[in-house]
Protein backbone atom coordinates (compact mmCIF):
# COMPACT_ATOMS: atom_id res chain seq x y z
CA UNK A 1 0.00 0.00 0.00
CA UNK A 2 1.63 3.72 -1.38
CA UNK A 3 1.95 5.82 1.51
CA UNK A 4 3.52 9.39 1.79
CA UNK A 5 6.77 9.48 3.88
CA UNK A 6 7.21 12.40 5.67
CA UNK A 7 10.31 13.20 7.56
CA UNK A 8 9.47 11.85 10.68
CA UNK A 9 8.69 8.11 8.86
CA UNK A 10 12.21 8.67 7.20
CA UNK A 11 13.45 9.15 10.83
CA UNK A 12 11.58 6.51 12.08
CA UNK A 13 12.51 3.83 9.04
CA UNK A 14 16.28 3.43 10.61
CA UNK A 15 16.72 -0.13 11.36
CA UNK A 16 13.85 -1.00 9.23
CA UNK A 17 14.43 -0.83 5.36
CA UNK A 18 16.87 0.78 3.47
CA UNK A 19 16.01 3.60 1.88
CA UNK A 20 15.65 4.27 -1.52
CA UNK A 21 16.62 8.00 -2.95
CA UNK A 22 17.52 9.39 -6.05
CA UNK A 23 17.10 13.24 -7.32
CA UNK A 24 14.66 14.66 -9.79
CA UNK A 25 14.41 18.05 -11.46
CA UNK A 26 11.67 18.19 -13.52
CA UNK A 27 7.87 17.21 -13.41
CA UNK A 28 8.41 13.73 -15.62
CA UNK A 29 11.09 12.36 -13.51
CA UNK A 30 9.47 12.74 -10.43
CA UNK A 31 6.62 11.09 -11.00
CA UNK A 32 8.70 7.86 -12.70
CA UNK A 33 10.69 7.50 -9.45
CA UNK A 34 7.82 8.34 -7.02
CA UNK A 35 5.98 5.83 -9.35
CA UNK A 36 8.82 3.13 -9.15
CA UNK A 37 8.55 3.41 -5.21
CA UNK A 38 11.45 5.75 -4.27
CA UNK A 39 11.14 7.00 -0.52
CA UNK A 40 12.79 10.08 -1.38
CA UNK A 41 13.26 12.40 -3.92
CA UNK A 42 16.23 15.08 -3.58
CA UNK A 43 15.91 18.22 -6.04
CA UNK A 44 19.58 18.57 -5.90
CA UNK A 45 21.60 21.35 -6.86
CA UNK A 46 23.41 19.04 -8.76
CA UNK A 47 20.94 20.57 -11.35
CA UNK A 48 23.85 22.81 -11.89
CA UNK A 49 25.44 20.14 -13.77
CA UNK A 50 22.43 17.49 -15.24
CA UNK A 51 20.13 20.12 -16.35
CA UNK A 52 21.66 23.65 -16.13
CA UNK A 53 25.20 23.16 -17.89
CA UNK A 54 27.40 24.71 -15.04
CA UNK A 55 30.47 23.63 -14.78
CA UNK A 56 29.92 23.20 -10.54
CA UNK A 57 26.82 24.40 -8.21
CA UNK A 58 27.73 27.02 -7.20
CA UNK A 59 26.13 29.19 -9.69
CA UNK A 60 23.18 27.83 -9.05
CA UNK A 61 20.10 30.44 -7.96
CA UNK A 62 17.23 29.93 -5.51
CA UNK A 63 14.87 30.78 -8.26
CA UNK A 64 16.22 27.94 -10.33
CA UNK A 65 15.84 25.96 -7.37
CA UNK A 66 12.49 26.77 -7.04
CA UNK A 67 11.24 26.54 -10.30
CA UNK A 68 12.49 22.84 -10.61
CA UNK A 69 11.26 22.14 -7.14
CA UNK A 70 7.72 23.33 -8.16
CA UNK A 71 8.28 21.16 -11.00
CA UNK A 72 9.15 18.00 -9.75
CA UNK A 73 6.71 18.75 -6.55
CA UNK A 74 3.44 18.59 -9.65
CA UNK A 75 4.91 14.67 -10.18
CA UNK A 76 5.23 13.40 -6.70
CA UNK A 77 2.33 11.40 -4.49
CA UNK A 78 4.08 9.78 -1.92
CA UNK A 79 8.06 10.46 -2.03
CA UNK A 80 9.37 12.83 0.59
CA UNK A 81 10.33 15.65 -1.70
CA UNK A 82 13.78 17.68 -0.21
CA UNK A 83 15.09 20.67 -1.92
CA UNK A 84 18.53 21.36 -1.70
CA UNK A 85 19.19 25.01 -0.27
CA UNK A 86 22.11 26.53 -2.87
CA UNK A 87 25.04 28.33 -2.15
CA UNK A 88 24.71 31.66 -0.24
CA UNK A 89 20.88 31.05 0.68
CA UNK A 90 21.62 29.52 4.17
CA UNK A 91 25.09 30.67 4.92
CA UNK A 92 25.07 34.22 5.31
CA UNK A 93 22.34 34.55 8.17
CA UNK A 94 20.34 32.22 10.00
CA UNK A 95 17.52 34.75 9.41
CA UNK A 96 18.08 34.35 5.38
CA UNK A 97 18.28 30.62 5.94
CA UNK A 98 14.97 30.61 7.22
CA UNK A 99 13.25 32.76 4.92
CA UNK A 100 14.51 31.10 1.81
CA UNK A 101 14.22 27.12 3.61
CA UNK A 102 10.76 28.45 4.29
CA UNK A 103 10.52 29.31 0.46
CA UNK A 104 10.96 26.09 -0.83
CA UNK A 105 7.69 24.48 1.43
CA UNK A 106 5.51 27.74 0.91
CA UNK A 107 6.44 28.30 -2.79
CA UNK A 108 7.22 25.09 -3.89
CA UNK A 109 5.71 22.09 -2.63
CA UNK A 110 8.66 20.49 -0.63
CA UNK A 111 8.67 18.55 2.30
CA UNK A 112 12.29 19.15 3.35
CA UNK A 113 15.14 21.60 2.32
CA UNK A 114 19.02 20.24 2.50
CA UNK A 115 22.01 22.13 3.96
CA UNK A 116 25.71 21.11 3.46
CA UNK A 117 27.61 21.09 6.49
CA UNK A 118 28.30 19.70 9.93
CA UNK A 119 28.96 21.65 13.48
CA UNK A 120 29.03 25.11 11.94
CA UNK A 121 25.37 24.46 10.90
CA UNK A 122 23.99 23.36 13.91
CA UNK A 123 21.74 26.98 14.87
CA UNK A 124 20.85 27.26 11.17
CA UNK A 125 19.41 23.99 11.78
CA UNK A 126 17.55 24.51 14.69
CA UNK A 127 16.18 27.72 13.77
CA UNK A 128 14.45 25.81 10.46
CA UNK A 129 13.55 22.67 12.48
CA UNK A 130 11.50 25.15 15.13
CA UNK A 131 10.24 26.61 12.87
CA UNK A 132 8.58 23.96 10.52
CA UNK A 133 11.54 23.10 8.08
CA UNK A 134 12.70 19.87 8.41
CA UNK A 135 16.46 19.52 7.52
CA UNK A 136 18.49 16.90 5.75
CA UNK A 137 22.02 17.11 6.64
CA UNK A 138 25.19 16.68 4.78
CA UNK A 139 28.44 16.13 5.62
CA UNK A 140 31.75 14.52 4.03
CA UNK A 141 32.34 15.63 -0.01
CA UNK A 142 30.57 19.04 0.04
CA UNK A 143 30.46 20.02 -3.55
CA UNK A 144 29.61 23.69 -2.41
CA UNK A 145 32.96 23.90 -0.49
CA UNK A 146 35.11 22.77 -3.88
CA UNK A 147 37.19 25.58 -3.70
CA UNK A 148 37.75 25.13 -0.20
CA UNK A 149 37.90 21.32 -0.19
CA UNK A 150 40.52 21.85 -3.06
CA UNK A 151 38.45 19.08 -5.76
CA UNK A 152 36.21 16.33 -5.76
CA UNK A 153 38.43 13.65 -2.89
CA UNK A 154 37.19 11.43 -0.30
CA UNK A 155 36.73 13.25 2.65
CA UNK A 156 37.87 11.39 6.57
CA UNK A 157 40.54 9.49 5.36
CA UNK A 158 42.52 10.80 8.18
CA UNK A 159 42.01 10.04 11.60
CA UNK A 160 41.39 13.94 12.62
CA UNK A 161 39.08 14.25 9.71
CA UNK A 162 37.41 11.11 10.62
CA UNK A 163 36.93 12.38 13.90
CA UNK A 164 35.20 15.35 13.47
CA UNK A 165 33.17 13.54 10.52
CA UNK A 166 31.88 11.91 13.68
CA UNK A 167 31.04 15.05 15.80
CA UNK A 168 29.73 16.54 12.85
CA UNK A 169 27.12 13.70 12.28
CA UNK A 170 26.24 13.61 16.07
CA UNK A 171 25.86 17.32 16.36
CA UNK A 172 24.00 17.18 13.05
CA UNK A 173 21.54 14.90 15.04
CA UNK A 174 21.26 16.74 17.89
CA UNK A 175 20.22 20.06 16.16
CA UNK A 176 17.01 17.83 14.86
CA UNK A 177 18.30 16.90 11.05
CA UNK A 178 15.65 13.59 9.96
CA UNK A 179 18.60 11.92 8.35
CA UNK A 180 22.44 12.48 7.37
CA UNK A 181 23.61 12.48 3.53
CA UNK A 182 27.58 11.11 3.80
CA UNK A 183 29.26 12.01 0.78
CA UNK A 184 32.42 9.80 -0.51
CA UNK A 185 33.86 8.78 2.38
CA UNK A 186 35.57 5.26 3.39
CA UNK A 187 32.62 2.62 4.37
CA UNK A 188 34.41 2.10 7.77
CA UNK A 189 33.68 6.07 8.79
CA UNK A 190 30.16 5.16 7.56
CA UNK A 191 29.34 2.58 9.69
CA UNK A 192 30.90 4.05 12.33
CA UNK A 193 28.99 7.02 11.73
CA UNK A 194 25.53 4.97 11.17
CA UNK A 195 26.16 3.44 14.71
CA UNK A 196 26.87 6.61 16.15
CA UNK A 197 23.84 8.02 15.21
CA UNK A 198 19.82 7.63 15.47
CA UNK A 199 19.02 9.05 12.34
CA UNK A 200 19.34 7.51 9.25
CA UNK A 201 22.49 7.60 7.00
CA UNK A 202 21.96 8.33 3.27
CA UNK A 203 25.29 7.25 1.63
CA UNK A 204 26.40 8.41 -1.84
CA UNK A 205 30.20 7.00 -2.44
CA UNK A 206 30.05 5.87 1.30
CA UNK A 207 29.91 2.00 1.16
CA UNK A 208 27.18 -0.03 1.87
CA UNK A 209 26.69 0.10 6.10
CA UNK A 210 24.50 3.29 5.79
CA UNK A 211 20.51 3.00 6.16
CA UNK A 212 19.78 4.22 2.57
CA UNK A 213 21.56 5.30 -0.55
CA UNK A 214 21.10 8.09 -3.05
CA UNK A 215 22.63 8.68 -6.53
CA UNK A 216 21.78 11.52 -9.14
CA UNK A 217 19.47 9.91 -11.23
CA UNK A 218 21.11 11.32 -14.57
CA UNK A 219 24.32 9.33 -13.29
CA UNK A 220 22.64 5.86 -12.73
CA UNK A 221 20.67 6.51 -16.25
CA UNK A 222 23.29 6.99 -18.11
CA UNK A 223 22.48 10.19 -19.58
CA UNK A 224 25.26 12.13 -17.73
CA UNK A 225 28.22 13.20 -20.59
CA UNK A 226 30.79 13.67 -18.49
CA UNK A 227 32.74 10.80 -16.68
CA UNK A 228 30.53 10.18 -13.99
CA UNK A 229 32.47 8.96 -10.51
CA UNK A 230 33.41 5.78 -9.37
CA UNK A 231 29.93 5.23 -6.87
CA UNK A 232 27.64 6.03 -9.33
CA UNK A 233 26.86 2.24 -10.65
CA UNK A 234 25.03 2.87 -14.07
CA UNK A 235 21.85 0.88 -14.00
CA UNK A 236 20.93 2.07 -18.03
CA UNK A 237 22.75 3.62 -21.07
CA UNK A 238 19.81 6.34 -21.77
CA UNK A 239 22.29 8.83 -23.19
CA UNK A 240 23.27 6.34 -25.85
CA UNK A 241 19.19 4.92 -26.26
CA UNK A 242 18.52 8.16 -27.08
CA UNK A 243 20.99 9.24 -29.60
CA UNK A 244 20.38 6.09 -31.23
CA UNK A 245 16.56 7.10 -31.52
CA UNK A 246 17.54 10.45 -32.95
CA UNK A 247 19.36 8.74 -35.59
CA UNK A 248 16.91 6.67 -36.49
CA UNK A 249 14.44 9.11 -36.92
CA UNK A 250 16.52 11.39 -38.72
CA UNK A 251 16.91 8.48 -41.20
CA UNK A 252 13.17 8.21 -41.38
CA UNK A 253 12.80 11.34 -41.81
CA UNK A 254 14.87 11.75 -44.61
CA UNK A 255 14.14 8.43 -46.73
CA UNK A 256 10.50 9.63 -46.45
CA UNK A 257 9.26 6.47 -43.96
CA UNK A 258 8.14 9.22 -41.40
CA UNK A 259 5.38 9.91 -41.30
CA UNK A 260 3.90 7.11 -42.08
CA UNK A 261 -0.32 6.56 -42.57
CA UNK A 262 -0.98 5.84 -39.38
CA UNK A 263 0.77 8.92 -38.42
CA UNK A 264 -1.08 11.49 -40.78
CA UNK A 265 -4.67 12.50 -40.34
O1 LIG B 1 22.93 17.82 -5.31
C1 LIG B 1 22.81 16.60 -5.18
O2 LIG B 1 22.34 15.89 -6.07
C2 LIG B 1 23.25 16.02 -3.91
C3 LIG B 1 23.34 14.58 -3.72
C4 LIG B 1 23.52 13.63 -4.73
C5 LIG B 1 23.39 14.07 -2.36
O3 LIG B 1 23.54 16.74 -3.02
Amino acid sequence: MPKKWTASSIKESKGRQKLICLTAYDYTSSRLLDESGVNLILVGDSLAGTILGYKNTLPVTMEEMLHHTSAAARGIQNALLVADMPFMSYQVSTEQALTNGGRFLKEAGADAVKIEGGEIRVDTIKTLVANGIPVLGHIGLMPQSINQLGGYKVQGKKPPEAKQLIKDAVALEKAGVFAIVLECIPPRLAAEITKAVKVPTIGIGAGRHCDGQILVTHDMLGLSQDLSPKFAKRYAELGNEIKEAVKEYSKDVQSGKFPADEHTY
